[in-house]
């Protein structure tokens, strides 16, 4: 498919001036059954290329484990886009951002205290190498060079933004090389001086990112590289959403007018996102700059096609503009995929986490005089549940959580006592009778922080507890990774059917179950199988599993409304939907399976956001 290289300010195809057309779709947020169809619907917009990340905690989820198979067999992507006559470009990185959980790298790298990321640090590379020799050979037979489609690889992700090691950066890219990587090197930074001057290395080419401000955006980077072709390596055209937060959306005709101002000027470029797709799983990530902001579990992003597939009033105005200069459709658009209500759900069997042996099935407890983060035991994502002993009596006295990681649920004796957050740290009231007090603390992962200078992020409570000043010991720690697999182990019961149960000792009134943490299990029929959106209006928050994947958080903090569910998910004759409700399921314990999609309430994106000068005080 051709050899790119560059001169004289143009990127060469073979020998032949090539404008770069590519659109950002990551393979590990999409269902690998739909890969084809958002390829193809790529090149029915006019680009000639796609773009993905590579996310090393997809790949290597524990150490020494790899993982490329299913929705992480990037080979298969990239050979599948190469067959759709597609050029592809990687960014292994091996730091993504990306919105994704510690922007890729794995939650097990912080078992390790002393590790300094992304650095030259010798237990980072370490790592990173071992990485690299199971990666990076799956690759060399797709690049360019062999004859595959892979035009570009990415050396380091935005890294001005993060630290100014040139070791590293020469580190990483001679280990590209050294494994067979031929193909054309690059970085990419915001147009800034500080992240040009940080992100950036001599003889390897440099990208700029940005969402508006293309003249001035070119000429910064025209101040750094005088002859390089000029390539948006992201071009935002919308924004991701936090919890707690309105759904960005960015106009059309506005991104329509930056494009042509980018085709204008002659340059080459990546949109990022043209497909969002979803963040399944216990895989989105977070921002910190004022404060911790976890991401919502759909990465729409209010690109050009919906999260779910569908093409926008965005995708026909980008069609319009890569048209007018000639990158036309290079295929048709492919046929709708169905989306079907399959209406109510009675999730009707319940499993207290904390009744029957459900804790015992879905975790071995530790013991540990102090609390241990997660990593600490050997745990990167999910739940973690810090139980204690209490001496009473005790009046009128506070409960603190020194570092909670992201948002605890304490019990008292099996009560709930409150909600301490990571947004939210006010202390709760405690009082213990004078024979004493279990104290259980139930703290969830929201999402490691992918982006700046905090993104070493442990989980679950990373210095202590304290009863006033007094921090208490000797914990029992279990940690809850709720893998697809333990789940089966659940002790279920069926909810109470208002008086309609048949084995009193078997019923669970609903005063028993408000309030606390469940697994909540129902089945519904399938015949024809189609896309389906699962609101959860009634529900608090929680995580939701369809026949045994995890689709990701559900919280009615908002934006999002209902989490998206490909039909590839579902399966003809009888499906498990599993709610894991932290709060206590609704009276009716309903979940609607609708055929729209719901992503709440929305708000233009900042211009300023946009804009890479500000985008630290935004992101
Ligand atoms: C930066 C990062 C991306 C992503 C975008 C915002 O450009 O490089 O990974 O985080 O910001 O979506």
């Amino acid at each position: 498919m051709g050899v790119l290289t560059w001169k004289n300010g143009v990127y060469l195809l073979n020998g032949q001036p090539y404008r770069i057309i590519s659109g950002a779709i990551h393979y590990f947020r999409v269902v690998p059954e739909y890969w084809e169809d958002r390829l193809l619907k790529l090149k029915a917009c006019g680009f000639n290329t796609v773009e993905t990340y590579l996310a090393w905690n997809v790949h290597e989820p524990k150490e020494g484990e790899f993982n490329f198979s299913g929705m992480a067999d990037v080979a298969s992507f990239i050979e599948l886009a190469g067959k759709l006559g597609l050029h592809v470009i990687v960014r292994p990185s091996p730091f993504i951002c990306a919105e994704w959980e510690f922007g890729g790298l794995p939650g097990w790298l912080l078992g390790y205290e002393e590790v300094r990321l992304r650095c030259s640090d010798p237990l980072y590379l370490s790592k990173v190498d071992h990485y690299y020799d199971e990666l990076i050979p799956r690759l060399v037979p797709l690049l360019s060079t062999n004859g595959g489609p892979i035009l570009a690889v990415q050396v380091e992700n935005e890294y001005g933004s993060y630290g100014n090691d040139h070791a590293y950066l020469e580190y990483l890219r001679a280990g590209l090389v050294r494994r067979g990587v031929d193909v054309l090197l690059f970085t990419s930074d915001g147009p800034t001086d500080e992240m040009l001057l940080g992100g950036s290395i001599g003889d390897v080419h440099a990208t700029v990112n940005f969402g508006s401000r293309v003249e001035e955006s070119f000429s910064k980077y025209r101040e750094y590289r005088t002859d390089e072709p000029l390539m948006v390596m992201e071009f935002w055209n919308g924004w991701f959403d936090h919890w707690m937060e309105d759904h960005h959306v960015r106009e059309a005709a506005d991104v329509a007018g930056v494009l042509d101002e980018m085709l204008e000027k002659g340059s080459s470029l990546n949109m990022y996102m043209f497909h969002g797709g979803t963040n399944f799983g216990f895989y989105s990530g977070a921002n910190h700059i004022k404060t911790y902001e976890p991401t919502t579990t759909s990465y729409d992003y209010d690109a050009p096609l919906t999260e779910w597939g569908d093409k926008t009033e965005k995708y026909e105005a980008v069609r319009l503009v890569l048209s007018k200069h000639g990158f036309y459709p290079g295929c048709d658009f492919p046929e709708p995929i169905p989306k079907v209500a399959y209406g109510k759900v009675v999730l009707s069997e319940m499993a207290g986490l904390f009744t029957d042996t459900n804790l015992e099935h879905l975790s071995d407890p530790i013991r540990s005089v102090s609390i241990q983060p997660m990593e600490k035991i050997g745990q990167s994502y999910g739940f973690i549940l810090y139980s204690t002993y209490i001496q009473g009596p005790r009046q009128g006295q506070q409960l603190h959580i020194q570092e909670v990681r992201d948002r605890a649920q304490v019990f008292l004796d099996g009560q709930s006592l409150g909600v301490i957050e990571r947004w939210d740290t006010q202390p709760l009231d405690i009082t213990v009778p004078a024979n004493g007090a279990r104290l259980d603390i139930l703290v969830e992962n929201m999402g490691r922080i992918n982006y700046g200078p905090l993104i070493r992020d442990p989980k679950g409570i990373t210095e202590g507890v304290r009863i006033d000043n007094q921090f208490l010991y000797d914990w029992t720690i279990r940690p809850l990774p709720l893998a697809p697999e333990m789940l089966a182990s659940l002790s279920y019961r069926p909810v109470t059917d208002q008086g309609q149960v048949e084995h009193v000792e078997l019923s669970m009134p609903k005063s028993v179950r408000a309030g606390l943490p469940g697994f909540y299990r129902g089945c519904f029929p399938v015949e024809d199988i189609g896309d389906t959106f699962l609101r959860f209006d009634g529900w608090t928050k929680g995580v939701a599993w369809i026949n045994g994947f995890n689709l990701g958080r559900y919280w009615n903090a908002g934006p999002q409304k209902a989490l998206y569910i490909p039909g590839p998910l579902l399966r003809k004759g009888e499906n498990e939907l599993v709610l894991f409700e932290l709060h206590g399921g609704p009276e009716s314990c309903e979940v609607e399976l609708s055929d729209q999609p719901d992503l709440g309430q929305t708000a233009a994106v900042d211009e300023a956001v946009l804009n890479f000068v500000q985008v630290e005080e935004d992101k």
